[in-house]
């Protein structure tokens, strides 16, 4: 019977799975332990450091009945029956495989660290995203170490969406655990198995062997990326043939073989998945003698980037060629509505994309602190770039950053921005003319801005 999870990682994934789990199993203490002592303190605070639609509320409910969070690693991990690794696992940027594969050495640290505290038996449980066969690293350092005691490793692959993330936890469309095919190694599934049965229904719990379920994840997120890409790379003709991107991913979307989600046009997908994953993907594909397997896959983000790159040059075509010292009002910051994360975020690319064409920035995001816009862009604190030039401006709405701007470029899907929810005639009546508005989400009714007598321009659309 399990009675103690620690978790190790208190970030996007590890905090609010843990949460949940606390939230849906009082029987069980919880502990998300991080080496970050500034994560732990806002974690026991009412400023969480992480941005998600009622994650405050769960937290409440637990926090300091079952719930902690806590900076003893150590300790916290030799009183646990199960620890998650859900650290970060960012693309390696040196060596061998910079670029694309996934840089292991926080897993490794982690596995490391669980095999020299525990004094008793251990489930590992992999929440982080991993190339497939990590699993056997993480048991080979175990194993290696000088510590008797059984330790089973499992993979329990994350499938929550930032912004949607409690509701994707409270009802799942399944939960994933790989483990050994040995006695020990299903004893150990079925412990896992048990937690999440407290309120997930058992039909929605798939058990699979551990190298399954770790390209299982993998694979999905570069099924969603690729649908992205594919919807986008139709805009681009839409563009040219004066179809109507949306009206296409409807007509498509609803033949039930293809479905209807993840069909949006956009200026490209970002986060700290899609493109770690693909890449993780096309890194496994080569080093195992695949290379046309990996340059398929490879074409999803080519794809991506080219979106993104196709938005920005946009802007600068459109503005005569020029945006050299024109204010442009960036509406949204971080890769996607709900949430306060900004990494990998298109955004950050169509910025210093503007940025090198001499542009004046006035970024608006409703959730986006300005240091870490500030960080994303390579400005120092004050936002001065490294020739101490200050291009980029921090607004507190979107009006004010649309307040002399030559153009608007909707770049994260907000509802703050949606047409109704905006005065777009005051906003219009604010700008130099003629007035731009880039709609990089597809949210805006065109027909209306033109109206107002804006030079309007979605994706896809005519
Ligand atoms: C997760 C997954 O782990 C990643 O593999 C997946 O692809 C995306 O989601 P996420 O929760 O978003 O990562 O990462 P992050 O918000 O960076 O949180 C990781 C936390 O682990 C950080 O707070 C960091 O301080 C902590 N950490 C890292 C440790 O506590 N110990 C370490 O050794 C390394
Ligand atoms: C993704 C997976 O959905 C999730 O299952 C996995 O665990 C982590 O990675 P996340 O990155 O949080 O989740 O968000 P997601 O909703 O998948 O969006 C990713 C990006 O694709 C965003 O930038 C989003 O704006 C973009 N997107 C999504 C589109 O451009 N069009 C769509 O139709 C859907």
């Amino acid at each position: 019977m399990v009675k103690k999870i620690c978790c190790i990682g208190a970030g996007y994934v590890g905090g609010p799975t843990m949460a949940k789990i606390a939230e849906k199993c009082p029987h069980i203490d919880v502990t998300v332990v991080d080496i970050n002592e500034a994560r732990i303190a806002a974690w026991q605070s009412e400023n969480l450091p992480v941005y998600e639609p009622g994650l405050l509320e769960c937290v409440k409910v637990a926090r300091g009945r079952n719930l902690f969070f806590s900076t003893e690693v150590d300790e916290k991990i030799a009183a646990a029956d199960i620890v998650f690794i859900s650290v970060n696992t960012p693309t390696k940027t040196y060596g061998v495989g910079a670029g694309k594969a996934s840089d292991l050495k926080w897993v490794e640290a982690c596995a490391r660290q669980i095999a020299k505290v525990s004094t008793s038996d251990k489930i590992i449980v992999e929440k982080s995203t991993l190339p497939v066969r990590t699993a056997e690293t993480i048991r080979k350092i175990i194993v290696g170490s000088e510590n008797e005691n059984s330790m089973q490793v499992l993979s329990n692959p994350e499938f929550l969406a930032e912004g949607t993330a409690m509701a994707d936890l409270e009802n799942p469309d399944r939960v994933l655990i790989g483990g050994e095919t040995t006695p020990e190694g299903q004893a150990a599934l079925k412990a896992l198995v048990e937690v999440y049965a407290n309120w997930v229904p058992r039909e929605r719990i798939l058990t699979t062997n551990l190298w399954s379920s770790e390209l299982s994840k993998l694979t999905a997120n570069a099924f969603l990326a690729q649908r992205v890409s594919s919807i986008n790379a139709i805009s681009a003709l839409c563009e040219e043939t004066e179809a109507d991107v949306d009206e296409v991913a409807h007509a498509i979307g609803t033949d039930s073989r293809i479905g209807s989600k993840f069909l949006k046009a956009s200026i490209g997908f970002g986060g700290s998945c899609f493109q770690k994953d693909i890449y993780n993907l096309v890194y496994l594909c080569e080093s195992f003698g695949l290379p046309e397997v990996a340059a398929y896959w490879e074409q999803v983000i080519i794809m991506n980037d080219h979106q993104k790159y196709r938005f920005a040059q946009r802007i600068v075509k459109s503005l005569f060629g020029t945006v050299s010292s024109k204010r442009i009002a960036v509406l949204g910051f971080a890769f996607k509505k709900d949430t306060n994360d900004t990494r990998e975020s298109s955004a950050i690319y169509v910025c210093q994309y503007l940025l090198t064409e001499l542009a004046e920035l006035a970024i608006y995001d409703p959730k986006v602190p300005a240091s870490q816009i500030y960080r994303d862009l390579g400005l120092d604190e004050n936002g001065k770039d490294a020739e101490g030039r200050s291009l980029v401006t921090i607004c507190d709405s979107a009006e004010e950053a649309c307040e002399g701007a030559h153009a608007l470029a909707v770049m994260t899907e907000w509802d703050a921005f949606k047409i109704d929810q905006l005065d777009y005639k005051k906003i219009y009546g604010s700008m130099e003319k003629p007035a731009f508005a880039f709609d990089g989400r597809n949210i805006l009714e065109l027909d209306k801005l033109r109206e107002i007598g804006f030079e309007a321009s979605g994706i896809g659309k005519p």
